[in-house]
């Protein structure tokens, strides 16, 4: 079954076709970064207008570099929710309105979904497994049973990891989105020179938090006589990330041995962290567990992601009418029931 899917959730607007859920012909992603980064993080006014202007020509182009015309796609998947709602309608309003023209089934499918599934587009992953998703918007963990069947194990109680790292950037003067700037600059630190905590790491459960973090780091920047640059500035970087990396690791590890999982998926924006793959791996060889993280085009937001549950619904009949709608909040494990 080939597929055209939508992704418009955030600030960035991607199609793409893929055939049988896993193999991808284009996955074309129009980013808005350079809209946003002088506010320092996403306005979602200017997002859904910017949305509207890029839809048609990420769909135009994901065709042409597939090779294949509107009149092939024989199904829509697009992303119902999370996200910002203006920004979702976009997308949501075009797959409707494709759908119809084209007499072809709809399915709405959830963000996250797409992300704790996107490795399965490179490689074999035996179910269960549990998944890590971090992203701008999100940090949770889930036990991933199989497709449409998760379980919300925790998450975080205030910033998602991605966040942190944009505030903290934002902070430093290192502009927006900030997570690839620290990972780089983190990269010459030292991770030990500054002691941030590591929220929450005493809990038994699996609830994730960063803004202490990010205020520790605040404190230390306004004690500073003048802005930190050079080596003590890579040095916060590195301290910065590794209390972030300390928190995913220990907390990912633990849900892992507690519910028995050998295998876990580590996805979103914040998966493309290389300090975090470093860690994230070595912690999980050292009990035996295998990691698989997506290759970085399928860890930050893209459509091509959504097509994994997407071909699986529509093969199971589960589509959409025209009264689908957008979702701002949606639990991962309430995907069941309503599509309507
Ligand atoms: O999944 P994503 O593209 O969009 C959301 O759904 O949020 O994630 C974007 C987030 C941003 O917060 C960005 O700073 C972060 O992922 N990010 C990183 C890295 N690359 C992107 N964070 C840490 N290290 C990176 N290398
Ligand atoms: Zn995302």
């Amino acid at each position: 079954m080939l597929l055209l899917t939508l992704e418009s959730s955030c600030d960035e607007t991607s199609a793409a076709v893929v055939r049988d859920g896993r193999q991808i012909l284009s996955n074309i992603i129009a980013s808005q970064v350079d809209v946003h980064a002088r506010y320092g993080g996403v306005v979602p006014e200017l997002a859904s207008r910017r949305h509207i202007q890029a839809i048609s020509v990420v769909i135009e182009e994901a065709l042409e570099k597939a090779g294949v015309g509107l009149g092939d796609i024989e199904g829509i998947a697009v992303t119902r929710g999370p996200g910002l709602v203006g920004a979702l309608l976009v997308g949501l309003s075009t797959a409707k309105a494709l759908a119809l023209a084209l007499d072809i089934p709809l399915v709405g499918v959830h963000h996250m979904e797409g992300h704790i599934l996107a490795p399965l587009m490179e490689q074999e992953i035996d179910f269960p497994y549990l998944a890590l998703a971090v992203s701008g918007g999100h940090t949770h963990l889930y036990q991933v049973d199989g497709i449409g069947r998760y379980r919300i194990l925790g998450g975080t109680l205030d910033d998602a990891a991605g966040e942190a790292f944009d505030k903290v950037a934002k902070l430093l003067g290192l502009g927006y989105p900030g997570g690839a700037v620290i990972d780089r600059l983190a990269a010459e630190g030292d991770p030990q020179a500054l002691t941030f905590p590591r929220p929450l790491l005493h809990r038994d459960d699996f609830d994730f938090s960063f803004s202490g973090i990010k205020t520790a780091l605040l404190y230390h920047v306004r004690a500073q006589a003048a802005p930190l640059e050079g080596q003590p500035l890579r040095d916060v970087a590195a301290s910065f990330q590794q209390a972030v990396i300390d928190v995913l690791c220990s907390k990912t590890l633990r849900a892992a041995r507690q519910l028995d999982l050998q295998r876990i998926v580590v996805a979103g924006g914040v998966a493309c962290n290389r300090g975090l793959r470093l860690q994230m791996n070595a912690m999980a060889a050292d009990e035996g567990r295998q990691v698989f993280f997506p290759s970085p085009a399928l860890c930050q937001d893209n459509a091509a992601m959504l097509a994994v549950s997407g071909d699986a619904f529509l093969r199971q009949g589960r589509c959409s009418g025209p009264e689908l709608n957008a979702l701002a909040h949606w639990p991962l494990d309430q995907t069941e029931p309503d599509q309507g």
